[in-house]
């Protein structure tokens, strides 16, 4: 049988097994893994990794906040993703207060679908639970989105009681509840404190969001899913204290799962010491913790009691939107500056030069974590996340050696900063498969655009 392309003489990494195969595509989809596949098209894969698409679980694309919309779009954000191996990103809908949530996410659907060139799909953001959102809830199940986010701080915060009617809906309805979970008095008290002795500066930021503010909403959280018997999957983890919540949960069977984020591995809050108003471009919540806080999230990330690495890209320009566009001697408080922090390209290329070659992690967890897990997860999986026939042809090939110097020079993220600057890595992808196209070639985008698809997931 011939096949429209093969790939040959690779190394075959999945989220359990190493081997040497070949891989036959055809349609867009994995067809055949196996020997001496033949096709007019034949890649050749020797010395490199070969790996399912990688997955981003939490974006933040053409978000719109007061300080304006998150720098990168659909177009940019998606194609950046992609030059690091990411084919599949899931970003948030957010419905207007009068909005329904269908409405919301038709729009959100159409905005992306006219610009991304990967494919994508979202989570549902949950900011209100009176009844007519509630009753919407399987319907958005219908429509293909299995994850509805909460918050237990910022303005879409929920109250405990509307948290458990969130988990509870959502749980009855087969689907997962994620939550953004810091305890909101103590940060509104800190803030305000440090601000009324004008201790406005970004190193004040991390001491308003001190990691108890974490630990308490994550067990609070966790008490509250257990009381309504559903599944709870708690994003951008950044503490031990979080970390230690979540695996007593698991270990007392409840269906608890946790995600962590780049930053919280590789950066310490020192970074909000940096001179001047440096500081500013680390301002994301949760914050930069310590390095006790990263130890923790690279053990559970090697054991695989997490198996979620999202990036949290929700990028802001530091010249122009970081600092308000106010000059240098007018420069905003740290509760002004516009939260978020870039990386959706380097991913899972920092993961394999800081986690995969310190011997940290084994090369299968880190497919796991940056692909797999994802997808199982949130029910993309094995159309995604997985090198099996029937299984979308999104395939990596990953140079483990190729050395490559972070700056916002390399890469494609519209910003312009990044908050890797100067970070050496060992090891890049230089080709990426998106359903069986060539979409990153040697560092070039040489796919159509637009072409991503929105993946509708099922329970
Ligand atoms: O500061 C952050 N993380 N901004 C993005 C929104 C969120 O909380 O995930
Ligand atoms: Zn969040
Ligand atoms: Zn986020």
């Amino acid at each position: 049988m011939k096949y429209d392309l093969v790939i040959e003489n690779g190394t075959l990494v999945t989220a359990t097994d190493t081997f040497q195969a070949s891989i036959g595509i055809r349609d867009g989809q994995i067809a055949a893994i196996g020997q001496d596949l033949s096709a007019d098209q034949v890649v050749d894969a020797a010395g490199l990794l070969v790996l399912p698409g990688f997955i981003d679980p939490h974006v933040h694309l053409d978000m719109p906040t007061p300080a304006g919309n998150s720098s990168d779009d659909w177009f940019t954000g998606t194609r950046a993703a992609a030059f690091g191996g990411t084919t599949t990103v899931i970003d948030f809908v957010e419905a207007e207060r009068e909005e329904t949530l269908l409405h919301a996410l038709d729009a959100r659907r159409n905005l992306a679908a006219s610009q991304a060139v990967i494919d994508f799909t979202f989570h549902m953001t949950l900011d209100r639970t009176n009844d007519n959102t509630l009753a919407e809830i399987p319907a958005v199940i219908a429509a293909g989105l299995t994850s509805f986010k909460c918050y237990t701080t910022y303005a879409m915060r929920l109250d405990d009681a509307q948290l458990l009617s969130a988990l509870k809906v959502v749980g009855n309805a087969g689907g997962l509840t994620i939550v953004h979970s810091e305890n909101d008095a103590i940060v509104n008290r800190l803030r305000a404190d440090f601000l009324a002795v004008g201790k406005t500066e970004p190193r004040y930021h991390p001491l308003s969001r001190p990691a108890e503010s974490e630990g308490e909403a994550v067990e609070r959280v966790l008490a509250l899913a257990q009381v309504a018997g559903a599944p709870v999957l708690i994003v951008h983890v950044s503490t031990r204290l979080g970390v230690e919540a979540i695996q007593r949960a698991q270990s007392r069977g409840q269906a608890a799962y946790g995600e962590t984020c780049p930053q919280y591995l590789l950066l310490t809050d020192e970074a909000y010491s940096a001179p001047g108003f440096e500081g500013a471009k680390f301002i994301c919540s949760p914050p930069l913790r310590k390095a006790d806080d990263q130890n923790a999230l690279w053990k559970v990330l090697a054991d695989g009691s997490f198996r979620v690495l999202g990036t949290d890209h929700c990028p802001f320009f530091y010249h122009g939107t970081k600092n308000l566009g106010r000059p240098l001697d007018d420069l905003p408080p740290f509760t002004q500056i516009p939260g978020g922090i870039p990386g959706i390209e380097a991913r899972p290329s920092l993961l394999y030069t800081y986690g995969v070659r310190t011997g940290r992690l084994s090369l299968n967890r880190w497919v796991d974590f940056c692909s797999t897990g994802p997808a199982q997860t949130y029910k993309l999986y094995p159309r995604k996340g997985a090198l099996v026939t029937g299984a979308d042809a999104d395939i990596v090939l990953f140079d483990p050696h190729k050395p490559v110097k972070l700056s916002t020079a390399f890469l494609h993220e519209n910003v312009d900063y990044t908050p890797y600057e100067g970070f050496e890595l060992s090891g890049w992808p230089v080709k990426v498969f998106s359903r069986g196209q060539l979409i990153i070639d040697h560092g070039e985008y040489v796919g159509a655009a637009p072409r991503g698809q929105f993946i509708p997931r099922k329970i």
